[in-house]
């Protein structure tokens, strides 16, 4: 057994685990949605997790870009023990201090004025969508159509895999809902093309995470921001991904010169608590009464744990630190793209990067290194991404590459191979 001592009678818990077959029991359970990692994880302490066997793990992949501060984040461990025992959960009939603290936060520190909050990304989004609809209704004659890009991904309800313009998550489920359309990311005229009088809002990540790490020119989003001003239509952000601080800055759109008039946030939002918002400015802040809501977005105990993980984010300017340090990983995996010619591509914004290969091995990869003790993503079937702690460090991101060198270095390819090899 690997745990540190701290993490105290877990030998005793890891050894009633593994008497389980856990990965046995899913199969047999679950709605088969996700082709898991052969790994049962069951601790985790900043980039590091132990599984029900007590191996140790470097985790690259924090939760899917979401466990910002790493696992178990002090700050957060304590917000929620404090709130946990003080409210857990009341109505949002009530008014309750941890979602005020937490607005009040991310408003000083965007270009935005109000929050909803809500439980994950694709509901931030779909809220982003219903009010964009609302303000359509009240100020634009009636306009509903959102465009979307190819590619993208802003989550799984209906309506949110209409405006996800990949084909493999809308066609188990057509008919989807109507009034998406799904344009070319990275073009401007594909946008100007589709906007008509029945247009409200123009949906774009920053930067296309899910859909491989697509970073788009330096103008684009400036260039959309001025065609949705021109029209009078909205341009709504969907920073679920690239929000918090994962690009470097605490939100992305400050790296393109532009400011959205809504923006959708989660995943790092609460450093692993499950939380999402969708902020506006006030000049769209439409909504009546009871025209949206949650019975669980805005609860207490996750706005406490959010509250904790942004404030600590800000304060220690978490942010810089991930530019650094991923600037750092990024020349470090260029130097493995010069060795490895079967590498392709190596692209990111601050922590979060893709490495791509000219052939179908991110699996094998991923595989490789899961049991020499990485954890990373495969993003496509011929790409890996990383998106490691925004506290990771430098000697942290050397040991993953160490690895990463190793398991490239013994790839088996078709169509190229290390260059140093004999
Ligand atoms: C950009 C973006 N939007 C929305 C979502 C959906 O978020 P959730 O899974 O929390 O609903 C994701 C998830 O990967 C995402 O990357």
């Amino acid at each position: 057994m690997t745990f540190p001592d701290e993490l105290g009678n877990l030998n005793q818990e890891v050894q009633q685990l593994s008497q389980n077959n856990w990965q046995e029991l899913e199969k047999k359970l679950f709605l088969q949605t996700i082709k898991r990692a052969p790994v049962t994880l069951v601790r985790g302490k900043g980039a590091q997790a132990w599984d029900d066997r007590g191996r140790e793990y470097l985790d690259f992949t924090a939760g899917w870009a979401t466990n910002s501060l790493g696992h178990c984040p002090p700050v957060v461990v304590e917000a929620l023990e404090k709130q946990a025992r003080t409210l857990i959960h009341t109505s949002s009939q009530f008014y309750t201090v941890p979602q005020l603290e937490l607005a009040q936060l991310l408003v000083e520190h965007s270009c935005l004025d109000r929050v909803f909050f809500c439980n994950s990304g694709a509901e931030a989004n779909e809220g982003a969508v219903k009010l964009a609809r609302r303000y359509g209704k009240l100020r634009l004659n009636g306009a509903y159509e959102v465009i979307t890009t190819y590619n993208s991904f802003h989550g799984r309800t209906l309506a949110m895999t209409a405006a996800t313009g990949q084909s493999k998550f809308q066609e188990p489920y057509t008919p989807l809902p109507i009034g998406f359309l799904n344009v070319e990311y990275d073009n401007i005229e594909a946008i100007q093309r589709t906007t008509s009088e029945k247009t409200c809002a123009v949906v774009l990540e920053p930067i296309q995470a899910e859909g491989g790490v697509n970073i788009p020119d330096d103008d684009y989003l400036q260039k959309v921001q001025s065609w949705c001003r021109e029209k009078g239509i909205l341009l709504i952000l969907d920073e679920v991904q690239t929000g918090a601080g994962r690009t470097g800055t605490l939100f992305a759109y400050e790296q393109y010169g532009v400011e959205p008039d809504v923006m959708a946030l989660a995943k790092g939002l609460g450093s692993g608590v499950p939380i999402g918002a969708f902020l506006a400015k006030e000049q769209c802040s439409v909504f009546s009464p009871g025209e949206h809501g949650s019975t669980f977005g805005g609860n207490p105990l996750v706005c406490a744990a959010a509250y904790a993980a942004m404030k600590y984010m800000i304060d220690h300017n978490i942010p810089a630190q991930a530019k650094r340090v991923g600037n750092y990983f990024l020349t470090k995996l260029e130097g493995l793209k010069q060795q490895f010619d079967f590498i392709t591509d190596v692209r990111g914004r601050g922590l979060l990067i893709a490495v791509e290969f000219n052939q179908e091995i991110g699996d094998k990869l991923l595989l490789a290194c899961l049991n020499r003790g990485l954890l990373v993503n495969r993003l496509k079937p011929n790409a890996l991404r990383f998106m490691p702690p925004l506290i990771i460090t430098e000697k942290e991101v050397d040991e993953a590459l160490g690895i990463l060198g190793d398991v490239l270095g013994e790839t088996k390819t078709t169509k190229g191979k290390s260059k140093n090899a004999k």
